[in-house]
């Protein structure tokens, strides 16, 4: 870790035309570790009065009487104040640690100190949720710092539309947690995610590349997985997740070219992992125990990438289910049909029969109607006969 680039050092001198000529330093400070702030002087035989103050609020002090400590140990002189070396050093920095300082000795003021403090980020994180979304985050960092989003192949940024969220955690620092919706042709394209810090001192880069393949058990099966182009030095983990839960399948660790496996029937060809090949050969996959989602996770300087392949294996039994599930299906189907037919043949047949009934019944009734309209008939002749003599 270069943690000394970031260190308590000088980075820039600027000098204030305006305080006549006092120069001012801008420093970046480390969260949790000791920073230097610092502040030099001629030094003369007289009598030394040295006094820090942060925006103004004097934080420490040595004056002839003797040293004189306002914050127990927060600040400190060196060693050397009698050698011309004011510096102060700040312990355990936190976040109220930033701000503007000032170094007066002998009421001159010697030099302004500008302090910045950073968490930096030390870890990145991918993963799809179970929700289908795609996870990148951070933790524990200061000041919030910017993610970015991107596919390969490259898509319209503004048809990407994340939702990053930036929770202060303990002490001041931030967890930041960012999430993308699986575009269309997901099983296409590498998702890319850059946390930023904010001062732009460095970027860490996440990428989750998600893949699918099927299979039959028994057959040897290879699980394919690449080192990414500019990754040079790595540590490789290959898991496997079945029913929400991950075991350890292999580790690889490219400086010692060496691989540990958890799993004794899975391996890595080493020979090949030289060449960036890092593809995982499972043999004999047994279908209900193998199938799930094996991934392949790089983790190497400010970089983690994923390959997470969905892998499905057809068993045998599940073929001969499949075959009894379909006679089933057959036989019921079969038996439907028969039942369709004898039931249209039996409704033919009843309304055949009706209508047979139908007719008798209308014969019947036609009949009886004959037979009135004859008993009818006789009535009225008589009357008939018997109207002509009204006289
Ligand atoms: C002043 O003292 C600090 C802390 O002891 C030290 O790190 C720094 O190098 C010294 N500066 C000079 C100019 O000697
Ligand atoms: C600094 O200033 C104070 C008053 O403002 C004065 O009493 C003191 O003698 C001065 N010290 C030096 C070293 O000039
Ligand atoms: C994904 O498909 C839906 C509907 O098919 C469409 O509305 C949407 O724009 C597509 N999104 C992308 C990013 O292509
Ligand atoms: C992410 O970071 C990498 C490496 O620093 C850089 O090549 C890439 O352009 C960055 N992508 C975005 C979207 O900022
Ligand atoms: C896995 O966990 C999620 C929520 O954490 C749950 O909804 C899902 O049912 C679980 N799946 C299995 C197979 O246990």
């Amino acid at each position: 870790m270069s943690r000394t680039h970031f260190g308590a050092y000088v980075v820039l001198w600027i000098f204030s035309l305006v305080e006549c000529k006092v120069p001012e330093v801008r420093v970046t400070c480390i969260f949790s570790e000791d920073c230097i702030l610092p502040c030099t002087f001629t030094p003369n035989n007289g009598d030394l009065n040295i006094k820090w103050y942060q925006q103004d609020v004097i934080i420490l002090s040595l004056q002839p009487a003797g040293q004189r400590l306002s914050n127990g140990n927060t600040w400190l002189f060196s060693d050397d104040v009698s050698n011309g070396n004011a510096s102060l050093l700040v312990k355990q920095v936190d976040t109220r640690s930033k701000g503007r300082y000032k170094c007066v000795v002998n009421n001159v003021t010697q030099t302004y100190v500008v302090a910045t403090v950073e968490a930096p980020i030390r870890m990145i994180s991918i993963k799809t949720d179970p929700s289908g979304l795609i996870r990148c985050s951070t933790e524990d960092v200061y000041p919030a710092p910017v993610v970015q989003w991107s596919t390969e192949p490259r898509s319209a940024p503004a048809a990407l539309r994340p939702l990053t969220r930036m929770a202060p955690a303990g002490k001041g620092l931030f967890t930041v947690e960012s999430f993308l919706k699986q575009q269309n042709n997901s099983l296409h394209q590498i998702y890319v995610c850059n946390i930023t810090s904010k001062y732009g001192t460095q970027t860490w880069t996440a990428s989750l590349k998600l893949q699918e393949m099927s299979s039959s058990e028994g057959q040897d099966l290879i699980i394919p997985c690449r080192t990414p182009k500019n990754l040079q030095s790595f540590s490789l983990v290959w898991t496997f997740t079945s029913a929400n839960k991950t075991t350890d399948v292999l580790e690889y660790d490219s400086r010692t070219h060496k691989s540990s496996r958890s799993w004794d029937h899975a391996k890595l060809e080493e020979d090949n992992a030289l060449k960036g090949d890092v593809s995982l050969n499972l043999q004999k996959p047994v279908g209900s125990e193998h199938s799930g989602i094996y991934t392949c996770a790089f983790s190497g300087a400010e970089a983690r990438h994923l390959i997470q392949t969905s892998v499905n294996i057809t068993s045998f039994r599940q073929g001969k289910d499949f075959l009894k599930y379909n006679l089933w299906m057959l036989g019921i189907v079969a038996g439907l049909i028969t039942l369709l037919a004898i039931t249209l043949v039996v409704k033919k047949y009843r309304a055949k029969s009706k209508r047979k009934h139908e007719n008798a019944e209308e014969n019947a009734e036609m009949q009886s109607m004959n037979s009135a309209k004859t008993l009818e008939e006789p009535q009225a002749g008589s009357k008939l006969m018997r109207e002509p003599s009204p006289s």
